[in-house]
């Protein structure tokens, strides 16, 4: 398999060189949006394909035809990637383009652009164990033996993708500078069909109630994770081990519970306070 082991660096950010390069980095910093692109933006693990096929099942008003023929990487595919280039199609209808990357690399292009951004969190407690588990099925990840090891690194911002910290407080700084919506992972999971209809008036696109009904529908954890468009079951064993974790995991909010003992949640806060501090955004850890 293509650069499984090689790590690109790209300003101090270690990223994956199995989706990565030089080149394809530099044409996502260089990438000129236009009027009508919709940039989803996530560190990873954050419900990036929930929002890629919910804003799919938006643009379809509802019709499952799209979601359930052509691959999430297809319809929305990531701005860094190698395979950017060749998949960006020019048709009708917006383009909906993804990103991990972060905002001082794209904003300066985004700021001369007329391109919307949703901003997706998570609180990082989630994201931290989620990533652990992608770890152990992406094979062009680094292998950590624990969950104690790999929360340890998150926590340092040492990682590939970077520190979550870093991520969600650049991009948050830019909400008044771009047409930007933030949202959280737990919004979706608390109101799902809220959170539609939020996305749809920040994209300016009504819908019908029954339209709202389908796209509510299709974008539940249940349906989803059967749906091979977006379940990552397409992508080999070589690649991704799905023997070892599913994609579709779990799809809650709180799951750091079973995993972080009390010492590691109290210093996991702790560190959350202190690089969060003059930031205003506030997390929620669990829905009960
Ligand atoms: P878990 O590993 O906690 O289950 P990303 O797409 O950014 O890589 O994020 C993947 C995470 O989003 C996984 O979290 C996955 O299960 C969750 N996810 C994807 N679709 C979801 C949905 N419809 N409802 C709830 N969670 C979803």
């Amino acid at each position: 398999m293509d650069r499984m082991s090689v790590t690109e660096i790209f300003n101090g950010i270690p990223l994956p060189g199995h989706l990565h390069t030089p080149e394809s980095l530099q044409y996502a910093q260089d990438f000129q949006f236009k009027e009508g692109d919709i940039l989803i933006v996530t560190y990873p693990k954050s419900g990036t394909t929930w929002m890629q096929e919910i804003l799919t099942l938006i643009y379809s008003q509802g019709d499952t035809e799209i979601a359930m023929t052509v691959p999430n990487w297809e319809r929305a595919p990531w701005l860094e990637h190698t395979y950017f280039k060749d998949t960006l199609k020019e048709g009708e209808g917006p383009r909906i383009l993804t990103t991990h990357l972060p905002s001082n690399v794209l904003a300066p292009a985004l700021q001369n652009s007329k391109a919307k951004v949703i901003y997706l969190a998570r609180n990082p407690k989630d994201v931290a164990v989620s990533f652990y588990y992608f770890h152990k099925m992406a094979k062009f990840l680094p292998d950590f033996n624990t969950f104690s090891e790999f929360l340890d690194r998150f926590l340092e911002g040492k990682v590939h993708y970077g520190s979550w910290f870093d991520h969600v407080k650049g991009w948050y700084r830019q909400r008044n500078n771009l047409d930007f919506l933030y949202i959280t992972y737990e919004d979706l999971k608390k109101d799902l069909r809220r959170s539609i209809k939020k996305v749809c008036r920040f994209l300016g696109c009504p819908m019908y109630s029954k339209e709202v009904d389908k796209v509510e529908h299709h974008c539940r954890f249940p349906e989803m994770s059967q749906n091979m468009m977006v379940n990552y079951m397409l992508i080999p064993n070589e690649i991704l081990d799905h023997d070892q974790s599913k994609f579709m995991r779990k799809g809650i909010v709180g799951d750091w519970r079973q995993h972080m003992t009390p010492e590691q949640s109290d210093a996991f806060d702790k560190i959350f306070q202190e690089k969060m501090s003059g930031c205003n955004l506030q997390f929620l850890w669990s829905l009960d």
